[in-house]
């Protein structure tokens, strides 16, 4: 994929609205407990995960709550790197245009280095979130949704819909 291909998906993402009866749907698949950690994500992220969300249910008959909740929740600890849209958007360009020119642009920005360093513990970190509201199996899918090997089987379906949004 090029790179302005990827940055006009990056865009096309972080821009898209949401739809009432969407988040409806988030609180019924959710519930009170898990609620507000969606609520509180920014928009893009929100986006995101009712997107994932729309693939599980078109791809799977009959889909388990703990897979639909994963969808909507996979990338909760992304908000939590301190990358605004625009450091994100910068990174996925450099990284598509050459791993050595994003190397070569981390060492001119540190600020920027650690932010992308936390980012990419993204999902280690939206699983501790998970585990302190009581959400121990959903966070130990979340932990592992970048994973080659991943030890849940609802992880593999989670990875297969998050690939094709
Ligand atoms: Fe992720
Ligand atoms: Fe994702």
């Amino acid at each position: 994929m090029g790179a302005m291909h990827r940055v006009e998906q990056f865009w096309r993402h972080s821009a898209g609205r949401i739809q009432r009866v969407e988040s409806d749907r988030a609180l019924e698949v959710l519930g009170p407990n898990l609620y507000p950690a969606f609520a509180t994500l920014p928009r893009n992220e929100r986006r995101h995960g009712l997107d994932v969300l729309a693939t599980v249910d078109r791809l799977e008959t009959r889909p388990e709550r703990l897979l639909r909740q994963a969808a909507l929740l996979h990338d909760l600890g992304k908000a939590r790197s301190g990358m605004s849209v625009l450091d994100r958007s910068q990174a996925v360009f450099l990284a598509a245009v050459s791993p050595a020119v994003l190397r070569a642009y981390l060492r001119l920005r540190p600020g920027f280095a650690r932010r992308l360093a936390r980012y990419r513990d993204h999902a280690a970190v939206g699983a501790q979130h998970l585990r302190q509201l009581g959400a121990a199996e959903l966070a130990g899918i979340v932990s592992e949704h970048h994973a080659r090997r991943p030890a849940h089987p609802l992880t593999v379906r989670l990875q297969l819909a998050d690939e094709r949004n």
